[in-house]
């Protein structure tokens, strides 16, 4: 990686290349653009940039873009919109937009904001370094191109010293009439077992504990790799990889998302109740509790075949954690279909369900079809709704009182450093005492996290005495 000529002031504020500056990332949408982020900043630390303060003083700048709804795009414009301000003050500063508005819009986006420097898809993230060195040699650069993942050799600079993201395949392939995913993330492009191991057990030698495997359609992992050679590949599917993986020393925990109901099989099921590392919880969207309603979604499954995982899922691990994603107001969704929703959220009992009204995207089907529902029907069953998810956690969650709970211990609770934050197998987000000496001074923790018993990435007992709907806190076991 040349420096080349590169126009950004150098101010070398520790980066370990030489000096180009500091970088600031923000961040939208869900995990994929997460993992993306922190494999843009480990190139950029590799390429001699250091972590900025601040967007507003940062000398480049990168927003990694989400498109699933009209209200996280919007939100993308009207930060670039300060941003181009601030680069006619100083034409240094380097904009780059990354992730799934970037795919979308392509071109667009340069008539929209002429100030950008890089416009780049989500497929070719691990190609920021030489698209940077294109914008250093004087070009404004769209990088939209169905393009083959390549691996990354470059250390992801990660949030957590303790929990990681493994993409294990990018893309998606599904049609669901609402959704944006395939037409900017593209054809499936599922990583080969082994060097998802390989990073696994990087991961583990740098001291991760648990790591997330990701995928838009995680259960569609392996589909597109060649066939199996003679040795027989190890690892042609979700269930095979976590068995591939599940060995590795030092990683504790292993969960997995986004699972489709479609492709969610039994032997998956009893993997996870085999594998000890594997967690209880699974994120399952289900989008509506009606048949006529999912058909017209193009999910390709029933309400019954959905109930059925759950019940299977429940025999084989009775405290399963099951989260899940839906839509209400979907284009011609009747009442009585949206309250089959209500009923299916009321009788399956979830631990968390993510919420949305429906927003007509560009590209897909559904956007174009007559029967649009009215904005104030949307915010109407968007409200009872969230109500009712909110009761159906808080009744969840309130099994945990009196519980003992192994925790991973994450971090330090940002709000009150005598705590740390972690999370139980199913998820649950726990707070508790890091358990300080008692002759300390109040201001001791932050200074010294030495003297803590407990640090982040240690397993500790703790029991449950503070349940709410989305959390919940304990003492030491
Ligand atoms: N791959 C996952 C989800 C990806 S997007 C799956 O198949 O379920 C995350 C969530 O955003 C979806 O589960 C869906 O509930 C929501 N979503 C996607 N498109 C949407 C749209 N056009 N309007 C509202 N919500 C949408
Ligand atoms: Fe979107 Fe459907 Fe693919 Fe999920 S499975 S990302 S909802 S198209
Ligand atoms: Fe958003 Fe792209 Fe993820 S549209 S939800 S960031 S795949």
């Amino acid at each position: 990686m040349s420096p080349a000529s590169s126009p950004t002031a150098a101010i070398a504020a520790g980066g370990q290349g030489p000096g180009r500056g500091s970088y600031w990332i923000t961040t939208f949408g869900c995990q994929m653009n997460k993992a993306d982020s922190e494999r843009m900043a480990g190139i950029l630390e590799s390429m001699g940039y250091s972590p900025g303060l601040d967007e507003h003083s940062a000398d480049l700048v990168l927003y990694n873009t989400c498109s699933i709804r009209d209200n996280a795009e919007q939100k993308v414009y009207s930060y670039l919109g300060r941003q181009a301000q601030r680069k006619r003050l100083n034409p240094n500063l380097t904009l780059v937009v990354a992730g799934c508005v970037a795919q979308q819009e392509g071109e667009a986006l340069l008539r929209r904001v002429p100030e950008l420097d890089l416009v780049m898809g989500p497929q070719h993230a691990n190609r920021l370094a030489s698209l940077l060195e294109r914008v250093a040699s004087g070009q404004q650069v769209v990088a939209t191109e169905a393009h083959t993942i390549l691996e990354d050799i470059t250390t992801a600079r990660r949030d957590s010293q303790v929990c990681a993201w493994v993409n294990v395949i990018y893309g998606c392939n599904e049609r669901c009439t609402y959704c944006v995913v395939p037409s900017v993330r593209g054809q499936e492009q599922s990583r080969l077992p082994e060097a998802i191991k390989l990073e696994i057990e990087g991961l583990a030698a740098q001291g991760y504990r648990e790591i997330t495997l990701l995928g838009q359609n995680i259960d569609a992992y392996g589909r597109d790799l060649p066939g199996i050679s003679p040795e027989g590949r190890r690892a042609h599917t979700l269930t095979d990889l976590l068995a591939y993986v599940h060995d590795v020393p030092g990683i504790e925990r292993i969960r997995f998302a986004t699972s489709h109901p479609r492709y969610f099989t039994e032997r998956l099921i009893a993997a996870c109740a085999d594998l000890p590392k594997v967690c209880e919880h699974f994120h399952i969207p289900f989008q509506s509790g009606d048949d006529d309603v999912l058909r017209a979604m193009g999910r390709g499954y029933t309400v019954d075949r959905y109930r059925r995982i759950i019940d299977r899922i429940r025999d084989r691990m009775p405290d399963a954690a099951i989260s899940a994603d839906v839509i209400v107001a979907f284009p011609g969704e009747t009442d009585a279909q949206y309250r089959r929703t209500l009923e299916l959220v009321e009788a399956i009992g979830f631990d968390l369900v993510n919420t949305a009204a429906y927003s007509p995207r560009p590209n897909t089907p559904a956007a174009d079809w007559p029967n649009q529902l009215p904005e104030a029907l949307k915010v109407e069953r968007l409200q009872e709704l969230n109500a009712l998810v909110e009761r159906s956690a808080r009744q969840r969650n309130a099994r945990y009182l009196g519980r003992t709970e192994v925790v991973l211990a994450e971090a330090i609770n940002p709000k009150d450093p005598s705590q740390l934050m972690g999370r139980t197998r199913t998820n649950r987000l726990t707070f508790f005492p890091a358990d300080l000496p008692a002759d300390l001074p109040a201001d001791f923790p932050a200074e010294r996290p030495d003297r803590r018993r407990h640090q982040p990435g240690d397993l500790v007992g703790v029991r449950i005495d503070t349940v709410r709907p989305f959390s919940l806190s304990g003492s030491l076991a």
